[in-house]
């Protein structure tokens, strides 16, 4: 298995430009114009057969290629590839019909049933024989197909469904535990069981945790429930990965997401050959907020694995049965396109290319309206592939500039904070407050798992990770070690990876690293004046949030104090000086006022730069690097005309003087 970092750069031979193609949606009428119109609007790459499973098995066994040999065959003749799917997150009538005991069971008790989609147990064995046949049978199908050069597997797993409560996954469960733990004294040692008479003597005594019911569950147990969904999700994947790697070792694997109850830096993502992230920002209705909230789920994406295909681009007017999500004006649709590829996409396909007449997606638009027409979003699509002519081969094999990196990624750090919240902002959350921060201000910001390639960041956040692995806390110091700037905040290392809380005073692995120790915490309260609030920084007061902890240095200087009430002039920020790096420890959340006032004074520690100097507030600027040279993308993000002069070199894309209107694009590249 790989080994993934955020540094990766992509797979494709070439740039891939697409969408996803439903032909079993349209009449052969409908059909047989449709790749010749694709190649029109530059199309090189549609992904088929997401949820084709009745038709590719129409009766248990009977296995029917006609259809999309026919449709590939036309697809082909216009000289455009395919990504096919493996179907498993619909299975067909037949099979629910035979087989009712594969159908999930949520916490109320309640059987899904056939009808809508991922409605079978992914966990259950009699489930993952079909899942195997009908991957086997594809793979077998396809496998010396020139047009068909990659797969993806299932769709959104864990989208609709995270914890299944069937006889399989209870069975499973058991076996998980007793693999995991060897002996139920360890495991009611880990789950701290001595609480609330919660102790087990046997594995066969445990059952799937759930949450309310009727109170708060144990945390430990939690946990494992939330890393067993996660590894059936991986054993699932990984069998049908395994007979396509063995049909056809040339074919790029990947998987659409990103979803929660996935370890994507785990198994399920080391089994694939890149990451997909199915990229919908109108799901932000604050026109002024989307494009950063955009640009942070990028980030987050390439946090996994670097360089990733977007499989679905939202095009369009867009929703389901309960919400509509904001639709791209004129523009809009190729801003965000752009935007995707500067921060990592090294291909991308839209959903879909044409909205369905039918079904409960009939309201999800695609490049072509329900009546088959083209207009302006067909011609705007066509228009960004024939830009892309010129900017594609400096895509490849490039990296995005990432200098402050704020850690994400770790499925266990977010669970433990799920687990119990409190009412404290997630690290998801305080992620993208400081994503947005220096992305605003024109850093090169991304981010970075803290067991990933630290060597060419100059800042790193780690904010609010209760659980931190030693691997990672080693690697943090050798960042430091070699002239890094860590930052630590409020809560960091306060957790054992059994989720039960450490032992050692705060915050514990991280304490020499950080040069403190944290003597007392509580909560900050919102606008109650009793609360302590602020904390001395430069000697001005600033408003800090959510959480404060009193730091005894050890052997870390102070930056800034508490400043009201009874912790007046007690440590709230600390430097420790280590190698040829520093640390700080905030005692604080990394959000609000505290976090701009931090801003300057940890971008000067560190000696950052904007990408460029000079740069007009609003315009977006991000850097792509690969041997063949630099790219630079400005997106004007403002409503009004911006002057993006200031981005060097030739100009690949949009006007040459650099002036850029509202949603305008200026790439440009500085060759190497
Ligand atoms: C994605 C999913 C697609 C389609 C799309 C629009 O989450 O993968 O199959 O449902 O959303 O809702
Ligand atoms: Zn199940």
């Amino acid at each position: 298995m790989r080994t993934l970092s955020y540094r990766h750069t992509g797979v494709f031979d070439r740039f891939r430009f697409g969408a996803a193609y439903y032909p079993e949606h349209w009449s052969e009428e409908e059909r047989q114009s449709d790749p010749e119109r694709m190649r029109e609007a530059g199309i090189d790459l549609v992904r088929l057969g997401e949820f084709a499973w009745d038709l590719l098995e129409p009766e248990e066994g009977v296995f029917d290629f006609h259809f999309f040999d026919r449709e590939i065959e036309r697809l082909q003749r216009a000289g455009i590839d395919v990504i096919f799917c493996t179907p498993t997150a619909a299975p067909p009538r037949w099979l629910t019909r035979k087989h009712p005991e594969f159908l999930r069971l949520n916490a109320a008790g309640a059987f899904m049933q056939h009808g809508s989609r991922q409605h079978v147990c992914t966990t259950n064995a009699g489930f993952r024989e079909y899942s195997r046949r009908i991957t086997a049978q594809i793979a077998e199908h396809f496998k010396a197909h020139p047009a068909v050069i990659a797969f993806q597997t299932d769709n959104e797993i864990h989208c609709h469904f995270d914890y299944c409560y069937c006889p399989a996954c209870q069975q499973e469960f058991r076996s998980y535990l007793q693999k995991k733990y060897g002996s139920i004294d360890r495991l009611n040692r880990a789950w701290g069981t001595a609480f609330w008479a919660q102790s087990y003597r046997d594995f066969s005594e445990i059952e799937l945790p759930k949450d309310q019911a009727p109170t708060w569950p144990n945390p430990g147990a939690m946990l494992e429930l939330r890393r067993f969904h996660a590894a059936m999700a991986a054993r699932y994947q990984h069998e049908q990965v395994e007979i396509l790697r063995a049909a056809n070792p040339r074919w790029i694997i990947f998987h659409n997401g990103l979803m929660g109850v996935v370890d994507y830096r785990g198994a399920f993502g080391r089994d694939l050959d890149l990451i997909g992230f199915d990229c919908y920002p109108g799901f932000v209705f604050d026109a002024a907020r989307r494009p950063v909230r955009h640009a942070f789920t990028l980030d987050r994406a390439r946090a996994i694995d670097g360089n990733f295909i977007v499989p679905e681009h939202q095009s369009s007017f867009g929703g389901q049965n309960g919400y509509v999500h904001a639709t791209p004006e004129p523009g809009e649709l190729r801003q965000q396109t752009f935007r995707s590829i500067a921060h990592g996409a090294d291909s991308l396909l839209y959903f879909r290319w044409r909205s369905c007449r039918f079904g409960a997606e009939e309201y999800w638009g695609g490049i072509l309206d329900h009546d088959n027409l083209p207009r302006r979003r067909f011609y705007e699509v066509a228009g960004i592939a024939r830009e892309l002519q010129a900017l594609a081969p400096y895509l490849q094999r490039s990296e995005v500039r990432t200098e402050v990196g704020i850690a994400a990624a770790d499925a266990d750090a977010e669970a433990v904070h799920a687990i119990y919240p409190m009412g404290l902002p997630s690290p998801d959350a305080v992620a993208e407050e400081l994503h947005r921060a220096f992305h605003l201000r024109h850093y090169a910001v991304g981010l970075v798992h803290p067991e990933d390639d630290l060597a060419p960041l100059k800042l790193y956040f780690l904010p609010h990770w209760e659980l931190v692995s030693p691997a990672a806390a080693a690697n943090l110091r050798g960042f430091v070690e070699a002239g890094g700037t860590l930052v630590i905040g409020a809560r960091s290392g306060s957790r054992t990876a059994d989720n039960q809380i450490i032992a050692e005073p705060r915050p514990g692995i991280l304490t020499a690293l950080a040069g403190v120790t944290v003597e007392e915490y509580g909560k900050l309260i919102a606008g109650d004046p009793h609360s302590l609030q602020t904390v001395e920084l430069n000697e001005q007061p600033v408003r800090a949030e959510h959480f404060y902890e009193v730091l005894i240095p050890e052997g870390a200087e102070t930056v800034a104090c508490w400043n009201s009430r009874y912790l007046a002039g007690k440590p709230a920020v600390t430097v420790n000086r280590l190698g040829r790096g520093r640390v700080h420890y905030v005692g604080s959340y990394l959000t609000g006022p505290l976090l701009e006032a931090l801003i300057p004074l940890l971008s000067a520690a560190a000696g950052l730069e904007p990408v460029l100097p000079g740069l007009p507030e609003g315009l977006e600027v991000i850097e792509r690097r690969s041997a063949c040279g630099r790219l630079f993308f400005g997106l004007n993000n403002t409503e009004s005309t911006l002057d993006a002069d200031q981005l060097p070199g030739r100009t690949l894309v949009g006007p040459e003087d650099g002036r850029l209107a509202p949603y305008g694009v200026r790439i440009t590249v500085l060759p190497a």
